[in-house]
Order: C-alpha cells, then structure tokens, then sequence
C-alpha cells in the first residue's frame, strides 16, 4: 500500500522527539499502521537551527505551504500557542487533512470549533500527546472506560509543576532555579506562568472533563490556582500530617453540576498518587463499574510525548478509509449527544481543607477559632499547635476540615481574620482523601 503523507508543524522538542521516534522505529511503526508514514517536509521559523536533525526533509518557514500541499494527507501541529496554529489547523481541515495536535492550550479553547469543522468535513483531529504527555489518557477514557459512568478523575498533569514541587521537596532547591531546569530539559511551556499558575493544568483538564462526561469544552469555566504561593512551611506541615501537596487537576460529578478545578491539594501520603514525583504525571480514574483506575507515565519531554503523537498518527493512518460515521467521537460521545450539565462555582465545591494561622499565644484564642468554624458548619477533624520560635509571640496553628462547602470556609476564614488575636492572612489549601466519594 502506497506510504501516508505527513506534514510536520515545528521542529522543536515534540516535533524533534516524533521525527526521531518515526526514523528510528519506522519499520515496526509500519508493521502496526499497515502503511508507511511518511514525514514530506516540515515548518519552522528557523531552518538553520533545524536542519541538522531534520537532514534532507525539505524545511519551509512558511507553515501554510505545508497545510495547503495537496500531496499531505496528515498534518501534525507541533508548534503551540492559538495563533497561527488554530488558522493552521482550519486551513488543514478545510482542505481535507487529518490532524494531529499536542496542542492543549489550542484545543482547550478551539476544540469546539475545531471538532465541529472536522466532524462536517470527515476528517480526525487526534490530540493524545496534549494531556499527560506520554500516558494514553485520551485513548483509555474514550475507548477503555466506555462502558463506565465516570464519577470523576484527578490528575497530575503538569511535569513542570510536579518536578519543582519534587526538587523543593526532596532536595530543598530554590523555585527559580527548578524552573530553569525545567526549561533546560524542554518540560516548560514556552510561557512557563502556565505551567506554574495551573493553566496548563486547567487547559489538560478542560478536555478530559470534556471526554469523561460528554460536555463541551469550556476552559473559561475552569477554577485555576497555581503553585506560586505555596511556602515550604506549608509542604513540611502537611508532610508531619502524612499528607503530600500536588498540583492536581480535578473533574467531578457533583449533584449539582461538575466541579472542574485545578489547585494545590493535600492528599495522604499513602495513595499510589502521593507519590508520583518529578515529571511524571498520573490520572486517577474513578468509573462506576471499574471503580479506580490509575495511569501513570512520562508527562512531558520530546520522546514521551512524541510517542502519543506517533500513536495517533498510526490511529489516523489505520481509520483513515473508514466511514467517519463510524469512528470514535472525538469527544468520546455522540457530537449530538453532548450534555449541557453546568460547571459549578467555586463557592458550590465541596472538599476538606487545610488551614495556617498565626494567633498570639493567648488563653481563648482557640475556642474563637473553634467557634467561627462550628457557627459555619464546619467540622475539624485535626488541630496542631506549633511551639513559638524563639523570641516569638505567635504560633502556627493548623487545622485539617471535615469536606464542606467552599463557601462556608471562605466565610470562617474571612471572620478568622479579624479576630485580634489572629496576625495576617489565613493560609488556605484543599484536601482530598481521593477515596470514594
Ligand atoms: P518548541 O518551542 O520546542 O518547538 C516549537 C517548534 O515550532 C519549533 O520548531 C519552532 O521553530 C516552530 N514554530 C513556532 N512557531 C512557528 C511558526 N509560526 N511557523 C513555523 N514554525 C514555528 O515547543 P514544544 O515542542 O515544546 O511544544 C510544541 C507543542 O507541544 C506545544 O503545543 C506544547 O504545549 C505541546 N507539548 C509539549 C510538551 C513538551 O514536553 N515540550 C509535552 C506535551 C505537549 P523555531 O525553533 O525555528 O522557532
Ligand atoms: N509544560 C507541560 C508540562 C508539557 O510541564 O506538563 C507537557 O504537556
């Protein structure tokens, strides 16, 4: 059978990393798709920088010469950020192309456009490599769990974030330095605020809410909050709880709607989850008929994430003759089939929190504290009491919650700190067991 024409978009750590992995393993890669798959020629903006790895592969700096070549039957975006990849993209499918993409942040936000145009067109745009790098996430929820009602998933889904909040941890390192590793090792986005501030995060888990209930993706719904203002004190109190704090994206079936929220969160020490460090990423899934299932991998670098890329261009290459009627959904359901079921408020989510203060060490302080939370319906399910520092009139307390609602606590903690007793700010991060509920 005559080869599968690819088009490569970028030529950096993703697009570098697929064109090694196709050229290195192409022969078994063939045997899989039942086809050759051809690299044809790829964009960048500079040729001189590429061209040692791409060797002979005819390099434009035009990309829309790649997207509008009649003889590219796949084009593979792997250049990132919204423009031009997203006129890209629709240039590639208005002109008949299938599309790979590890293009999160383009598919957070464009997807419904994206997969609208794609599905009138009859064409697949896959997006394996843009959640959890190299973990195929996309494939297990949309193809593996079909059966289950998905209750709901957490996930570390940012390499960067995960390995400074390692490298801070294990070996006491400074945030900015980790960050700079980050970026040497090609992990960080090419604005790293969206690694630290969550929005990766959220972009990752706006499109698997999407597959896990069948909603549209709507990233502006998203409740984001990074790791920047974690303290290492934070990271050391809740470690002598047994808890460890991660950077976790989190979508769940509420009563009232779907949660859809990404913040640091302590969880216990002793869940598989806990204990994924570095870049590695890990999706925990909870299915009704399954009940958890956890996938963990590699979530960023070239040869990880070239590696979902690589899997989706031998997905496309196999289904590519085949009816697009009878194809996965890109979304995993029925493009008409598509709920409407709202995403919750922030102040509607429920989960238990951890909670720092510094109080004067005073008779009463502790009973005020106790009781704005028992006047909000909040139940403690822990309280420590630090011994001052040398010197110092004020102690740490902290306290574990019981799940309520985030309303009541912004409500305790606003009340908290008036108390005269009580110095600064309430240091406020969510808890989650990860257990049934
Ligand atoms: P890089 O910055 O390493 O590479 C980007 C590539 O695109 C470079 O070859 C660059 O060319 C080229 N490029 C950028 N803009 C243009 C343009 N207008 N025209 C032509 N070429 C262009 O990015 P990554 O490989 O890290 O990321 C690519 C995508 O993959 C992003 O969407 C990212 O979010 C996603 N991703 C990245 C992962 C990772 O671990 N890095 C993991 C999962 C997803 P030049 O070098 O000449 O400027
Ligand atoms: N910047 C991303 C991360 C790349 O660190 O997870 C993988 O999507």
């Amino acid at each position: 059978m005559k080869p599968i024409n690819v088009g490569l978009l970028g030529l950096g750590t993703v697009g570098g990393g697929t064109l090694t992995v196709l050229r290195r393993n192409g022969e078994e890669i063939t045997r899989r798709a039942g086809r050759e798959i051809r690299v044809m020629r790829a964009a960048v903006r500079n040729v001189d920088k590429a061209r040692a790895l791409a060797g002979n592969l005819p390099l434009t700096t035009d990309p829309f010469e790649v997207v509008t070549d009649p003889n590219i039957d796949i084009v593979v975006e792997l250049i990132g950020g919204l423009e031009p990849a997203r006129e890209l993209v629709m240039q590639a499918i208005a002109n008949g192309k299938h599309v790979v993409t590890a293009n999160k942040h383009l598919v957070a936000k464009h997807g419904n456009e994206i997969f609208a145009a794609a599905q009138a067109k009859g064409v697949m745009v896959a997006f394996e490599a843009a959640v959890a790098g190299g973990i195929p996430i996309i494939k297990a929820l949309r193809e593996g769990l079909t059966a289950n009602r998905i209750e709901w998933l957490a996930g570390i889904i940012n390499g960067t974030s995960n390995f400074i909040l390692t490298e801070m941890r294990d070996k006491g390192a400074a945030f900015e330095d980790v960050l700079k590793e980050a970026q040497r090792l090609g992990y960080a986005e090419a604005d790293p605020t969206f690694d630290i501030e969550g929005i990766d995060a959220a972009h990752k888990l706006t499109i698997l809410s999407a597959i896990a209930f069948g909603i549209p993706m709507q990233f502006d719904r998203a409740y984001t909050e990074g790791i920047s203002k974690l303290t290492r004190e934070d990271v050391k109190y809740a470690e002598e709880l047994g808890y460890r704090i991660k950077l976790l994206g989190i979508a769940r079936r509420a009563e009232n709607g779907i949660e859809l929220r990404v913040h640091p969160t302590l969880i216990p020490e002793r869940r598989l989850i806990a204990n994924v460090d570095g870049a590695m990423n890990a999706v925990l899934v909870r299915g009704d008929a399954v009940g958890p299932t956890l996938y963990y991998g590699a979530g960023a670098g070239a040869e990880p994430t070239a590696s979902a890329v690589v899997a989706d261009l031998v997905d496309v290459t196999r289904l590519h003759t085949a009816d697009p009627h009878h194809r996965v959904p890109h979304l995993a359901f029925q493009p008409d089939q598509l709920a409407d079921t709202p995403i919750l408020q922030m102040d509607e989510v429920r989960t238990a929190y951890y909670l720092r203060l510094r109080a004067f060490d005073r008779p009463g302080v502790l009973a005020d504290i106790t009781r704005i939370l028992a006047d909000s319906h909040i139940s403690i399910d822990a309280m420590v009491q630090k011994e001052p520092a040398e010197g110092e009139e004020q102690v740490n307390i902290i306290l574990l919650t019981h799940v309520t609602v985030e309303k009541n606590i912004n409500a305790a903690i606003a009340k908290i700190e008036t108390l005269d007793s009580v110095a600064g700010t309430v240091m406020r991060i969510r808890l989650e067991e990860l257990t049934g509920r």
